[in-house]
């Protein structure tokens, strides 16, 4: 099959669960609604179900996440189907085929855990369902490095890597698709997106809620695994990389890998792990874990670009707020003919969420007398839609065949290669307030190059860094010690 064909079935294992309750169901809505979806949609799971307990659930999930478009509804149940069955037993696979009738081109929807892949890809190939058909998988893509590259090799058995759609949600946003545009849509901005003008570049991801429910999950991955191996680092790739020869997915893909190879792998002694206070309190979660929360990361990409410009991550939940954006600092001028003139004040910053807005950071002079200044953040570009869902917007691609969006498999394995010696309890963990900017240790990372900038999750972001760790009671010894 050539990644261009268009899907002509749905299929989505794990239809019970909680992917397809929070996410599926809501996109499936979506491209219904837009018409996106004029095929047989077959959810499989082994729950002991019926196809009227499913549509139920699919109501509720409806009504929980967005809210329910009765035309777009009717058209789900009419086409929707229910297979219940064992992953294990080849009966499913069996009537999945028939489920199927003349689909040629399957779309197959693995939100089942990892562990299953293989048993389910095999399945699909010794059923005929894998004949002409494509995956889709959801990350963390593996645990390690050492895991995803077994992944990869179970599911190459079945389905050539065209075939395969890794998920990243981020990359189905608006403000991540932005961010290349932005940059190759333009070219005033490239020539000043190098270690020649750029001093640094931080990039955070701040969530004011906890786990959320999902401590099982959690203490299987942590920050890092969570949301730094794939999310920060495609933002990364996208920001960093340099110019793809055309807007193809693998013109595309071949810049972010070839910038991800470039990243130096991540030293322990420049991450700070951090662990919110409460947290061994959440259900499902060990009551000494050693799980990060949060995370604070100096990368080094080793390029005649950016060798040189530090480039600091910073991850976590229950921090103040609920926002991610990346700031560019540019090089002050070469002399500072105004005393005043803040030498931080040049900078790009990207607003990723909530929104999209694209400020740059300037000095200007204050009216009046004399030459004094103040530092100004000018919008130069401000979305207040946040366009299709994520879900919605890869879901679509992935049954058009169009891969831009989807992590391919050298960047998931450079991804993995880049935190490998930072995972676990490789670094120290210390504790932090819930509600504070994470643990104060995270402020030496940056010696002179700091302080950390708070993203803003107001219009208008904000220069100076709102009283943060600085504040916050300093914690004398690390979590466990
Ligand atoms: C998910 C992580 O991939 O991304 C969550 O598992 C995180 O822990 C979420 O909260 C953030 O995504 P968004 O779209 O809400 O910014």
């Amino acid at each position: 099959m050539t990644p261009t064909q268009a899907a002509d079935a749905l299929v989505f294992f794990g239809a019970t669960g909680d992917l397809a309750y929070k996410q599926i169901f809501p996109a499936l809505q979506g491209l219904l609604a837009r018409g996106l979806l004029d095929m047989p949609i077959i959810g499989v799971a082994k729950s002991g179900w019926t196809l009227a307990q499913l549509q139920d659930r699919a109501r509720a999930s409806l009504q929980e996440h967005g809210g329910v478009n009765e035309a777009a509804f009717a058209r789900l149940c009419a086409q929707l189907q229910y297979i219940d069955g064992d992953y294990h037993d080849p009966a499913t696979f069996t009537a999945l085929r028939a489920a199927l009738g003349p689909a040629q081109h399957p779309l197959h929807y693995l939100a089942i855990p990892p562990s299953l892949f293989g048993p389910v890809t095999q399945a699909l190939a010794a059923s005929g369902c894998a004949q002409g058909a494509r995956i889709v998988v959801e990350k963390p893509f593996g645990h390690d490095l050492a895991s995803a590259q077994a992944l990869n090799r179970t599911i190459h058995q079945v389905f050539s890597e065209a075939s395969v759609f890794r998920i990243d949600h981020y990359l189905g946003k608006e403000a991540v698709q932005n961010l290349l545009y932005l940059r190759f849509a333009n070219g005033f901005l490239e020539p000043l997106l190098s270690r020649d003008h750029v001093q640094a570049i931080q990039l955070t991801m701040a969530e004011t809620f906890g786990v959320a429910g999902r401590g099982r999950f959690y203490e299987e991955v942590g920050a890092i695994r969570d949301v730094v191996q794939n999310h920060m680092l495609q933002v990364l790739s996208l920001l960093l990389m340099d110019a793809p020869a055309h807007a193809d997915h693998d013109a595309i893909r071949d810049s972010a890998a070839a910038l991800l190879r470039a990243v130096r792998t991540l030293n322990p002694g420049e991450v700070v792990r951090g662990q919110y206070q409460g947290y061994t309190q959440e259900p499902d979660v060990a009551p000494g874990s050693q799980v990060e929360t949060y995370a604070a990361l100096r990368f080094h990409v080793d390029s005649w670009r950016w060798a040189g410009v530090p480039i600091d991550v910073r991850v976590g939940k229950r921090l103040p707020v609920t926002a991610t954006a990346v700031t560019v600092f540019f090089k002050p001028p070469p002399q500072q003919m105004f005393g005043d003139a803040r030498p931080s004040a040049n900078f790009l910053r990207l607003h990723l969420t909530p929104g999209v807005q694209v400020t740059l950071g300037l000095n200007t002079k204050r009216p009046g007398a004399g030459l004094h200044g103040e530092a100004d953040e000018l919008v130069l570009h401000r979305q207040h839609w946040d366009g299709l869902a994520p879900y919605e917007r890869l879901l679509g691609d992935a049954l058009a065949g169009d891969l831009t969006l989807f992590a391919r498999e050298d960047e998931v394995e450079e991804a993995w290669r880049i935190v490998q010696d930072v995972l676990g309890s490789a670094a120290p963990l210390w504790p932090y307030a819930p509600g504070s900017w994470g643990p104060p240790q995270a402020d030496a990372l940056l010696g002179p190059d700091g302080p950390w900038v708070n993203p803003d999750p107001a219009e208008g972001g904000t220069l100076d860094p709102p009283p943060g760790p600085a504040s916050a009671p300093r914690q004398a010894s690390a979590v466990g010690e």
